[in-house]
């Protein structure tokens, strides 16, 4: 980079934000690459209805900006990065819809040259990373078949478990989840396994979908059956948000009946100060960036570094070491997890721009 005299807050300023209306689908496209510092950018391909294409804008420039966090909490050698179809209200793209508004993404990224890679997120999945691979090598995830490290949600999944043991350690003196109750809010592929894998190891579940038909998951794992509301306000040990950001608020964290949250979810405070409430009404919250760091982690390592599967499952489990890192550093210092996970990661970052 070029000395200038103009001194550049480097973190708040995305290097490179593209939009472009699909030229196949007519679809607004939002890829916003936040930082390359650490190394190539990585971060999802989000199909998802948005009242305007700028909130999707909005979405694509804050989901990114967690992404460089994301990774540099993950100890990957990757930046922050995002993609986002910004859907009008009510669209779903399916058949040949679906194949065009991909090999626009597809296109997209192509014109990056490999800074930014893509991997699948809210609203997409293993097959379409393979669509978008037919205009772009730069997509993880497409099904083992085609040469991909295939579906990430399981593996996000078994690093939310590991963020669970270790936030019970933290909290509640024992990492044991069977005389724990935890709240799942949101039943997608990710939310479903950490469902299930609760039920596994025997703790107490309530369990909530904005879409009824996940109820029958719900049965199956023995979980009581909430609506969204109750289930987010449940008087439970944990509550695990698995469904979209912006549900801890200055509104609902006063009406929150839980010891602590972790969950999957990105983004889910509305912003940052929200935090400190949670921190106010003594609920412990795992910050996002680190509990969700699965599907990355897997992915990195067996499509970047050539690990086996069972290699890269060790790592993700490190998310526990992490996670129990962070909310020491946060209790010795009397300060919030959340502002302990940012200062870890902006070390990092800042590190690699000397
Ligand atoms: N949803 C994942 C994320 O954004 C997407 C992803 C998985 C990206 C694997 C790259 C590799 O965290």
């Amino acid at each position: 980079m070029i000395a200038t005299d103009i001194d550049i807050d480097i973190e708040s300023m995305h290097e490179h934000v593209v939009v472009r209306r699909g030229a196949r689908s007519g679809l607004p496209i939002v890829v916003a690459v936040h930082s390359t510092a650490l190394g190539q950018a990585i971060g999802g391909c989000r199909l998802a209805n948005y009242p305007h294409w700028r909130d999707g804008l909005d979405d694509a420039l804050r989901l990114s900006a967690a992404m460089s966090d994301k990774c540099a909490l993950a100890g990957l050698p990757n930046g922050g990065g995002k993609t986002v179809v910004a859907l009008p209200p009510g669209v779903t793209p399916d058949g040949a819809t679906r194949r065009a508004v991909l090999h626009d993404v597809g296109d997209v990224i192509a014109g990056l040259g490999g800074t930014y890679a893509t991997g699948p997120d809210v609203g997409t999945g293993p097959d379409d990373m393979a669509t978008i691979a037919e205009r772009t090598p730069y997509a993880f995830c497409r099904p083992v078949g085609a040469g991909g490290s295939g579906d990430s949600s399981e593996h996000t999944a078994v690093g939310v478990l590991a963020a669970l043991h270790a936030l019970c350690a933290e909290r509640f003196g024992s990492s044991d989840l069977s005389t724990r109750s935890f709240a799942v809010l949101g039943l997608g592929r990710v939310g479903g396994h950490v469902l299930r894998m609760l039920a596994d190891a025997r703790a107490t579940l309530v369990a909530s979908d904005v879409d009824d038909s996940r109820r029958a998951l719900a049965g199956a794992a023995g979980a009581a059956w909430a609506s969204p509301q109750d289930c987010l306000t449940a008087d439970v040990d944990v509550l695990v948000p698995a469904a979209l950001g912006g549900l801890l608020t200055p509104h609902t964290v006063p009406k929150l009946r839980c010891a602590a949250i972790a969950g999957p979810a990105n983004n889910q405070l509305d912003a940052p100060a929200t935090a400190d409430l949670l921190h106010q009404r003594g609920i412990l919250w795992a910050p996002d960036i680190v509990v969700s760091a699965g599907g990355i982690i897997h992915a990195t390592a067996v499509e970047l570094h050539h690990e086996t599967s069972t290699q890269a499952t060790v790592r993700v489990h490190g998310i526990a070491d992490t996670l129990t890192d962070i909310l020491r550093t946060a209790r010795a210092a009397g300060s919030t997890p959340a502002e302990a996970a940012r200062s870890h990661a902006r070390r990092r970052i800042c590190g690699a721009h000397r």
